[in-house]
């Protein structure tokens, strides 16, 4: 059975300067114990989606389901429940953790908060920081008093703690030093494998993803402009965005060229999303129907799928789908 599934899902904020549109109709699904990676420029959205599915944010349109449970009308125990079943690793170890608590009161908090009794707290905190690789001396100590690897590995064990079915890890290794996110990565791979973790994984540059994640999502201003199976996204990417992200992921491996792609400026505003294809103003592929009508998902192959009007036949009269011709 699907984990979790986003129906077309929504997030506006009203601003003094208008209306943002943070999220604006996402649709995706993850299995149990899988990776889906999302990936997208910083401002596409990726947090405000992570907020909803935490239900920091209230949706204003779609639908998220848990085990095919409407959560957004769960109330009481049920949404409590949930809220146990989804937990969350943010990408600064230094602001997510309280500085005034100690490593064992701050672990503890989740338990008590769900009842769980006293008497076990003790030893799932000592099983927590084991996971995570730190000693159990830890528990009496304060956040200051470790590293920013060894922060995110306390944040780690506090996701854990409740044994979830689902993590998501918004940006999880960004704020680390570049020595050390490989083995943050492998810790969360190894987790994983051990407890059957889903996770989201959620990450600006798609370097990162690609022996982590099964399915890759790339998100541009609050859509998903491409998605598939990690390994025909990277091989076979339909979507000038995404063949211009990896372009810019080095990779010594004769066998797959990249493709080259040209992105010029910055991303725009989800504050006034371009007309269209919201890519458009930058896409080096842009054609007169791109800066007039949003496209449809195009189906490309089997858990492949993309939004582009190069993938509408009509409009590519003679080229090869979907690729960019240096
Ligand atoms: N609470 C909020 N109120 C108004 N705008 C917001 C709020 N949270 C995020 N935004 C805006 O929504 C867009 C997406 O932000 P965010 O989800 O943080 O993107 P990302 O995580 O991909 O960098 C940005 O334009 C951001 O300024
Ligand atoms: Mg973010």
């Amino acid at each position: 059975m699907t984990l979790l599934a986003l129906e077309d899902v929504a997030c506006h904020f009203t601003t003094p300067a208008g209306v943002v549109r943070a999220v604006d109709g996402i649709t995706l699904k993850i299995d149990p114990g899988e990776t889906l990676a999302l990936v997208g420029e910083s401002g596409c959205g990726k947090s405000t989606l992570a907020w909803l599915i935490l239900g920091l944010h209230p949706l204003t349109r779609g639908r998220i389901s848990f085990k095919g449970q409407d959560i957004s009308r769960l109330r009481g125990r049920g949404a409590k429940g949930f809220r146990a079943r989804v937990q969350a690793v943010f990408q600064d170890p230094y602001s997510s953790l309280n500085p005034r608590l100690k490593v064992r009161t701050i672990l503890a908090e989740p338990l008590l908060a769900h009842g769980a009794a006293r008497r076990g707290v003790a030893a799932k905190i000592n099983r927590a920081l084991s996971l995570v690789g730190l000693p159990e001396m830890s528990a009496d100590l304060y956040p200051h008093e470790f590293s920013g690897g060894q922060r995110q590995r306390i944040a780690i064990a506090r996701a854990l703690i409740l044994e979830p079915d689902l993590v998501v890890l918004d940006e999880p290794i960004s704020a680390l030093d570049v020595s050390i996110r490989a083995q943050m990565l492998n810790l969360l791979q190894d987790l994983q494998g051990e407890l059957g973790l889903a996770y989201l994984l959620i990450a600006h540059d798609l370097a990162l993803v690609e022996h982590a994640a099964r399915r890759v999502a790339v998100m541009y201003l609050g859509e998903i402009v491409e998605d598939g199976r990690t390994e025909a996204l990277f091989d076979r990417p339909q979507h000038p965005y995404t063949q211009a992200l990896l372009a810019a992921v080095p990779r010594p491996d004769p066998a797959h060229p990249r493709a080259t792609g040209q992105i010029h400026g910055e991303v725009a505003t989800a504050l006034a999303p371009p007309s269209g294809c919201r890519f458009h103003p930058r896409c080096p592929k842009c054609m007169d129907v791109c800066t007039k009508t949003a496209p449809e998902t195009t189906i490309v192959a089997t858990e492949h799928q993309a939004r582009c009007h190069l993938l509408d036949s009509r409009h590519v009269p003679g080229t090869r789908r979907g690729t960019i011709v240096g």
